[in-house]
This record gives C-alpha cells, sequence and structure tokens, in this order.
C-alpha cells in the first residue's frame, strides 16, 4: 500500500488530533502517504484532499477538536453520494482508509467497503464510549473530566443554597458519561438511556434523603435518558411532589478541550495499530484496546453489538449515595 487516506467524521471528540498525528507518523514509518480528508465524507465527496507529512500534525496533539474538521453528510447516505466519494478516492490513489468517529461514521464506512471494495480501518473517536470492542473510546475520558469539573462546581453553589440541582450530559443513547461522573461526582441518582427511568422512586428517593437529612442533591441525567433530558425529567418529578430544583445542561462544553493523557495514549496507540492494520492487509475492522491490550473487532460488530453499561458501577452509585 502506498497512499491511504485519513478523515474524521461525525461529533468530534477530544483527541482526535492525536488520533490523526499517529496515523501520519506510523504511515511515515511505514514508506506510506497520507492523505487528509476535510469534513468527513461530505468532503471526501467534494475531493477536500491534502497530503499531510510528518510536519503537517506537529502541534496538534494537544488540541481538542479535529484539525481535518468534520461534519454529519446526507449526501453519503445515498448510494449516488457514495459512488461520488469513492470515485474521488481512487482518483487520488488512496488505496485505503483510516475512518476516525463513532457509530455513524463505521456504518458509512460499512457501505463504503461493501459497494466499492475499498479497504477501510475504523478508529473509535466519539465522547459517548458506545462502541462494542473497545474498553474506552477516545475523548470518553476527557469529556467525563470536563463534566466532573462542571459539576464539583455545581455541588459547591448547590451545597452553599441547599438546592437539588438536575444535570444534564450528553448522550443520546449511552450512559456511559452519565454513569461514570455521576459515581465521581457523588450523584445522589444518575439517569441512564440503558435503564427505564422510575419517576416516582427518583422522586421519593429525593424527599426521603431530605428527610434524612440532606440539604442538597446532584441528580445527573444523559440527554437520552428521558424525554426533554433534565428538564423533562424534573417537570414529571414536578407532577407528583413538591421539589425545587434547577437545571443545568452542560452540552458541547463536553466535546471541547485539550485531551487528557489518557485519551491522547490510546488516541496515539489506536491511530498507529490502524495503519499498520491496513499495511497488513487487513480491513473491515475497529481497533480498540480490551483490558490494555490491542483488539479488532469486525466493524459491524462494533456497531451492532450493544456494550452495557458498568451495572456493579450503578449499584455501587446507589449504596454510597445516601
Ligand atoms: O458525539 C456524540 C454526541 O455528543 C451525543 O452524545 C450527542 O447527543 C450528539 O453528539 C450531539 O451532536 P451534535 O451536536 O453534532 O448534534
Amino acid at each position: 500500500m502506498k497512499r491511504i487516506g485519513v478523515f474524521t467524521s461525525g461529533g468530534d471528540a477530544p483527541g482526535m488530533n492525536a488520533a490523526i498525528r499517529a496515523v501520519v507518523r506510523q504511515a511515515h514509518a511505514l514508506g506510506i502517504e497520507v492523505i487528509g480528508i476535510r469534513r468527513g465524507y461530505a468532503g471526501m465527496i467534494q475531493g477536500e484532499m491534502v497530503p499531510l507529512g510528518v510536519r503537517d500534525v506537529a502541534n496538534i496533539l494537544q488540541r481538542g477538536g479535529t484539525v481535518l474538521l468534520t461534519a454529519r453528510s446526507q449526501e453519503f447516505l445515498t448510494p449516488e453520494g457514495r459512488a461520488k466519494a469513492a470515485a474521488k478516492l481512487k482518483a487520488a490513489g488512496i488505496e485505503g482508509l483510516v475512518a476516525i468517529g463513532g457509530d455513524g461514521t463505521f456504518r458509512g464506512a460499512i457501505q463504503l467497503m461493501e459497494e466499492h471494495r475499498i479497504p477501510v480501518v475504523g478508529v473509535p473517536g466519539t465522547i459517548d464510549n458506545d462502541l462494542y470492542g473497545t474498553d474506552f473510546t477516545i475523548g470518553f475520558d476527557t469529556a467525563v473530566n470536563t463534566a466532573l469539573e462542571a459539576i464539583d462546581r455545581i455541588r459547591d453553589t448547590a451545597a452553599s443554597h441547599e438546592r437539588v440541582f438536575f444535570i444534564e450530559v450528553m448522550g443520546r443513547h449511552a450512559g456511559f458519561i452519565a454513569l461514570e461522573v455521576g459515581l465521581a461526582g457523588g450523584a445522589e441518582v444518575v439517569a441512564l438511556p440503558e435503564v427505564p427511568v422510575d419517576v416516582e422512586a427518583v422522586a421519593q428517593g429525593l424527599l426521603e434523603s431530605q428527610r434524612r437529612g440532606k440539604t442538597s442533591s446532584i441528580v445527573v441525567v444523559a440527554e437520552g435518558a428521558y424525554p426533554g433530558g433534565a428538564a423533562g425529567l424534573l417537570a414529571a418529578i414536578q407532577e407528583r411532589v413538591a421539589l425545587e430544583a434547577r437545571v443545568t445542561v452542560l452540552g458541547h462544553i463536553q466535546r471541547g478541550g485539550s485531551p487528557t493523557a489518557k485519551d491522547r495514549v490510546l488516541a496515539s496507540r489506536l491511530g498507529a495499530a490502524a495503519v499498520e492494520a491496513l499495511a497488513g492487509g487487513t480491513s473491515g475492522v475497529m481497533v480498540g484496546e480490551v483490558e490494555g491490550e490491542v483488539q479488532f473487532t469486525p466493524l459491524k460488530e462494533a456497531v451492532e453489538r450493544r456494550k452495557d453499561i458498568n451495572r456493579g458501577l450503578l449499584e455501587l452509585l446507589r449504596v454510597l449515595a445516601l
């Protein structure tokens, strides 16, 4: 393989730049040229490509976001869009792709491989941590630490005013962030998409903790856990019981910022492993890290099999939230 392409797609995640750098430098070590494809699949369709040499990826390791830019492309969802993208790749002499992103990115990659025989290796880059075949996705650790810092600050004001706060974190379909920050931030309750929310139980639990002398509480709500997110859950509770509370939506703050050491190391490792795999003739897999070891999982399995939250951690949170 003489030339490969690398792109980022879907929601950005801290550490994507570290992965791009690793792809470029590992490829260089193997004598392979790298072309950066800008704006994900949208840019691929338009042929937005730039050669990336080892110096072009200097000083990006520590930067959040993605220097290649990202997008969610509607056109790529059509066979015509994918044909255009494949034609641009072939015209540019790109023989294989490293796709950095989440499940939407990998679903697109599967179609590109099946319809146009373009080899692809996926690198899991999403703050949601919702991909099967890796213990952690790139960006998750940073997002958790960012959310946690915000929650610690909210706790200060919650305690001073003796208030209840409902804090919404990202996670349309997955509660990994909510569970991790809930436990690390000492939340009284977490609401996750994976576990049906028992509104009555949450309401009674909060009143009960007030009766036990708790003057402030934190409820962490994943955005997809309840219709209307944190505000929706609070409204449903207020239909049942009298409870005064404030709502904070952390939103896109969680997607930005400099990646943690853990995310930089993970991104460097997985970016390099993806290139080695592609160069060795492997395709159609996601490279992940499982129990500290690099592991390859078919892209189809990575997106179709559901990675469950750690139910033991959820139980622990309930015990510790006294
Ligand atoms: O990157 C994944 C994610 O952060 C989800 O948790 C969230 O629901 C979604 O992206 C929001 O994405 P966007 O801002 O691109 O619509």
